[in-house]
């Protein structure tokens, strides 16, 4: 039996050890959290902080590991995969170079800029406080501050959303440079619908994989704070009612040149690519990119996948995939956070699963950011339960998603409108509106 270390605890690492043991692999789990859904499917389980790079190499050599997954973009940014390799441990993911896609927003501006790739944004770098007055004071419209870095999701603040002001926008843009050494970027502000294409790559092979659409804001109708994402949503064409064939075509171009543009400067990328991308009344913009699965969009990708997700680890890092496909089904994605979530959560909250949900196939249910303490399970300030409803149709996806949500209890919140008839028109007519109201905007 093949061993393979899994890098990660929560909901995307969960799903991800469900696939390969069905394939038969013996999991050696690394992750801060005791994850009981990764615990219950491990041969065994270090408890050990993910940035430990170093130390986590050590121990799956010592394990006799000869592949590795690694779920969270920390540990790839911090260059796992070149110590593992270093190792003759092969790696489903990025080294330290390619990681920069996501390790660093300044890089990835940069990367398309000087490639000339579709999908850039008006960007400015700035690593000193008298840049930052001068910048933010002059800037023509609205915009939002990003440290350069990574922040685990935090720090995009966005002028009218989470900034009030241009002043509050100066303190918060000094307060950055106190923070981080890297600088930030001030980046134009867009408009439209966000959504999520992500590609498995290699040397020799680009495979899109079908869209998503995660929902970043806490409450329903897509309010309250940004959080790591509250869930998502895939049709059974894999595609997305309001980005029309044409615009999923250009993103995907977007990412492939990007691939490409790396490869020309010497970067050989492999793992997976992350586009988030914002659809506008111009097309598909780039937000950022990510250097590994998104977390629920994994949950959406892997519920569908028809393909043993394993040969497709195999193929990925071998560089011959033989093939990919998916199930026509639609899925609805929901989490369950606690209370409080975004903003005060409640932590150490005990919460209860029913029995019957556990064993079930249609919805299933992956743990993410929970502990298991004496056979209970335990809130942390992040996201606790991912649910997942599958069907013929989005609307028999949300039905099982939210039956599997109703069985989940504990002082928890989710939200109940995604994948739902009305908020799907909403977003359909929210794009129909931006196009109506741009005159300059020609299509191929
Ligand atoms: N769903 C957003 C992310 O994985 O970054």
């Amino acid at each position: 039996m093949n061993k393979i270390g899994l890098v990660g605890g929560g909901a995307r690492e969960h799903i991800m050890a469900e696939t390969l043991r069905k394939s038969g692999l013996d999991i050696v789990a690394f992750a801060h959290n005791l994850n009981p859904g990764i615990k219950k499917l491990a041969i065994k389980y270090n408890q050990i902080d993910e940035s430990k790079v170093s130390d986590i190499a050590e121990e799956m050599s010592r394990e006799g590991i000869d592949m590795a997954v690694v779920g969270p973009e920390k540990p790839l940014v911090l260059g796992i995969t070149d110590l593992l390799e270093k190792k003759g441990i092969r790696v489903f993911g990025p080294d330290k170079k390619g990681a920069m896609i996501e390790g660093s927003k300044y890089f990835t501006r940069e990367l398309l800029n000087r490639n000339h790739i579709e999908g850039n944004i008006k960007y400015q770098f700035i690593k000193d406080r008298d840049n930052a007055s001068r910048v933010i004071e002059s800037w023509e419209g609205d915009f939002a501050i990003k440290p350069v870095g990574l922040t685990g999701g935090k720090g995009v603040k966005v002028l009218g959303e989470q900034l009030g002001s241009r002043r509050e926008a100066v303190d918060y843009a000094f307060e950055l440079l106190e923070q981080y050494k890297e600088g930030f970027i001030i980046e134009e502000r867009v408009y439209g619908e966000e959504f999520t294409l992500q590609a498995i790559v290699s040397k020799n092979n680009f495979i899109p994989l079908p869209l998503v659409q995660d929902h970043k804001k806490l409450l329903d109708g897509d309010n309250g704070p940004n959080t790591g994402g509250m869930g998502s949503y895939s049709m059974e064409d894999g595609n997305l009612p309001f980005i029309p064939e044409y615009d999923k075509i250009k993103a995907v171009k977007i990412m492939k040149d990007s691939i490409d543009a790396m490869r020309r400067e010497g970067v050989n990328y492999k793992g997976i690519l992350y586009g988030g991308f914002m659809e506008t009344a111009d097309g598909p913009l780039l937000l950022e990119y990510n250097c590994r699965f998104g977390d629920p969009e994994i949950i959406n990708i892997l519920t569908s996948l028809k393909t043993d997700f394993y040969s497709i680890v195999k193929g990925t890092i071998e560089n011959n995939i033989d093939t990919v496909a998916f199930n026509p089904v639609a899925t609805v994605c929901r989490y369950v956070v606690p209370r409080g979530y975004g903003t005060r959560p409640v932590e150490n909250a005990e919460i209860t699963v029913e029995d019957s949900l556990s064993s079930m196939d249609n919805p299933r249910i992956y743990y993410a950011s929970v502990n298991m303490d004496n056979g209970g399970i335990y809130t942390t300030s992040s996201r606790s339960i991912a649910v997942v409803g599958y069907g013929s149709s989005i609307a028999v996806a949300e039905e099982k998603c939210g039956y599997g949500v109703g069985k989940i209890h504990g002082n928890l919140h989710s939200r109940t409108d995604i994948g739902k008839k009305e908020s799907l028109e909403r977003k359909i007519a929210n794009i129909a509106a931006l196009r109506k109201g741009y005159t300059h905007h020609t299509h191929p």
